[in-house]
């Protein structure tokens, strides 16, 4: 990495002299480098414009999940949820970043019972009565990306399946509590791992979450079977997602080989998800999409 000079313009483009923007940062980092730490790239390190934008782009986001939240009931096929997905975000002026992702076929995944996630919105799929459904959004603003999912119980859940939902969203705030600069993602991913091991589930193992914000898909891959101390480390402007995958019996799971995206639970027991954007910041963490 060059060295910048302290009166050069900063490298995150924030137009302010180095000297007032990442030198501090810069040799902080350096020193936790050389102590051996995985440090993040300087790509992934948002400025406070970049941030902003994501956050306009959070607010479709948000807006979508709204809007299936007040609307979805049993009875309503996927397709019509990814339709009203296309709809609330095109006319909000955004783009739903799943439509073509490497073939994804439409705008949202919906992901019901033993889904794990990526689950393909159909006119043939229906939403049952005592079904859980993660429904999980991402939006594309001006080229800003932002990514989030909920779990929705439709109508008379049996308790066991509004536990394992319930428990799936207490584990992101025990992640949350973990997410501080220069702490790592370990961390987080451990306090997620336990929390969802003393009550009884699993974890998923291949599936995680993922860096966020200029792409899609952006460094660090996010793991909840992590162990503390280790992963990469968390700085301000960086922005991820934490979104585990819990299941209510074993961790295994399976692609569909007919459309290559949709993920089961091989013991065919359910699955839960929830899904949230978040910024580290100078004194831990802010969340930009939930
Ligand atoms: N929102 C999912 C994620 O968390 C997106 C999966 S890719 C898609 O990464 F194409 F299926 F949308
Ligand atoms: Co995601």
């Amino acid at each position: 990495m060059r060295k910048l000079g302290r009166n050069e313009p900063c490298w995150c483009g924030s137009g302010k002299k180095y000297k007032h923007c990442h030198l501090a940062f810069d040799s902080k980092l350096e020193g936790y480098f050389y102590q051996g730490a995985e440090v993040p790239p300087r790509e992934i390190i948002k400025n406070q414009e970049q941030i902003d934008k994501i956050k306009e782009s959070a607010k479709i986001n948000i807006a979508v999940l709204d809007y299936v939240a007040e609307h979805i009931h049993a009875g309503v096929s996927t397709a019509e949820i990814d339709k009203w997905v296309y709809d609330v975000t095109t006319k909000m002026g955004g783009i739903p970043a799943p439509l073509n992702y490497q073939g994804f076929p439409k705008s949202v995944c919906t992901s019901i019972n033993n889904v794990v996630c990526h689950g393909i919105p159909s006119p043939d799929e229906i939403v049952k009565d005592g079904d859980i459904i993660n429904v999980d959004a991402s939006t594309i603003l001006n080229g800003y990306f932002s990514d989030s999912s909920r779990m929705f119980c439709i109508g008379d859940v049996s308790p066991e399946k509004k536990r394992l939902v319930e428990v799936t969203k207490q584990s992101l705030q025990v992640g949350l509590e973990q997410v501080k600069p220069w702490g790592f993602l370990g961390d987080m991913g451990q306090a997620v791992n336990d929390f969802a091991m003393e009550n009884g589930y699993s974890v998923v193992r291949e599936i995680g979450g993922h860096g966020i914000g200029l792409e899609f898909h952006e460094e660090p891959w996010v793991s909840y079977v992590s162990k503390r101390g280790t992963e990469m480390m968390m700085v301000p402007g960086m922005i991820f997602t934490i979104e585990p995958m819990i299941n209510m019996g074993k961790a295994d799971v399976f692609t569909d080989e007919k459309n290559g995206w949709t993920v089961y639970t091989s013991d065919g027991k359910p699955s839960a998800q929830w899904e949230i954007q978040v910024l580290v910041t100078e004194d831990g963490y802010e969340i930009i999409s939930y």
